[in-house]
């Protein structure tokens, strides 16, 4: 990953950071963010110590503010077609991933970037972060998903007024209609996506790639599909050394040490 030009990708223990660096245009998504951001997560997925990604912008002023304008000004219908499909693939790729990720929204999260923060499993953010879906002030409606997943994420009438009005939200009316689960100074977001995130890499790791499995297979089909295939998951986990492990554990009063197998 070392051709990486427009995101970087650093390590905390068994985390791996993937931060969106274009600060002159406030972190803004180009086609090479959307190349980078898919040769990162496709690395990542190969790589048995990672536990958890935490996704956030570079510098203190935006997460990411958007889909690049310079860029979209350029398409055409087909392009059109094409600019959105390839972003939708890349958020999704981040959605199905297998360990957990966490974006960390430290100032604007407009647009593409609120798309972003909506694909990753877990959002908090900074007391100056912002969100909003300003496309329809442009003329064109949010390409990346959000039409979509803000609605399943904070409810119709919420989502519905957001994109329609493309007015912006502060951190603690995110906070409240649930589109971040926490709020926190600045200074501490990273901390606190790390806190988040360690409270998960302490369990069981199979375990916790199968809720993910259940939970987002199960967005997208019906209750009782979904539930069949949560019993199928909940089957197959005990044929594992971690669920073993877990229940001896509690049992011997100490901290289980799972091996992901
Ligand atoms: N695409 C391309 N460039 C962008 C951008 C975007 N989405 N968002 C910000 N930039 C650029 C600005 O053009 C400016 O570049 P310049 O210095 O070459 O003129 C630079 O980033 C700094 O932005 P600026 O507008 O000067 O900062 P600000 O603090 O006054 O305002 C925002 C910050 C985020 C409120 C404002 O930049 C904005 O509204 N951006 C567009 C948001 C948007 O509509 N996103 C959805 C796109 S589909």
């Amino acid at each position: 990953m070392s051709d990486l030009q427009n995101i970087s990708v650093s390590w905390d223990g068994d985390l791996a950071i993937v931060t969106v660096d274009r600060q002159e245009k406030m972190n803004a998504l180009n086609a090479e963010v959307f190349a980078e951001l898919a040769i990162a997560f496709d690395s990542l997925r190969h790589d048995d110590k990672l536990r958890g990604v935490i996704v956030t912008g570079a510098g203190n002023k935006a997460f990411v503010a958007g889909a690049d304008i310079g860029e979209l000004a350029k398409m055409d219908a087909l392009s059109g077609v094409e600019t959105s499909r390839t972003g939708q693939q890349v958020f999704r790729t981040i959605e199905r991933f297998p360990k957990p990720v966490l974006a960390a929204v430290g100032g604007y999260s407009l647009g593409g970037g609120c798309e972003l923060a909506l694909a990753c499993h877990i959002r908090i953010a900074s007391e100056n972060a912002r969100f909003g879906l300003p496309e329809v002030g442009l003329g064109i409606i949010p390409g990346y998903g959000a039409t979509v997943r803000l609605a399943r994420v904070v409810g119709l009438g919420r989502a519905v007024e957001m994109a329609l009005t493309g007015e912006m939200i502060d951190a603690e009316a995110a906070l409240a209609m649930g589109l971040v689960t926490h709020v926190v100074p600045r200074d501490e977001l990273m901390d606190r996506a790390k806190g988040i995130l360690g409270k998960v890499t302490k369990n069981g790791p199979l375990a916790v790639q199968m809720v993910l499995e259940s939970i987002y297979r199960g967005m997208d089909t019906s209750l009782e599909e979904a539930t069949v295939f949560e019993s199928k998951l909940f089957g197959l986990l005990a044929s594992t050394e971690d669920v073993k492990e877990g229940m001896t554990a509690f049992l011997e009063k100490r901290k289980p040490d799972f091996k992901g197998r």
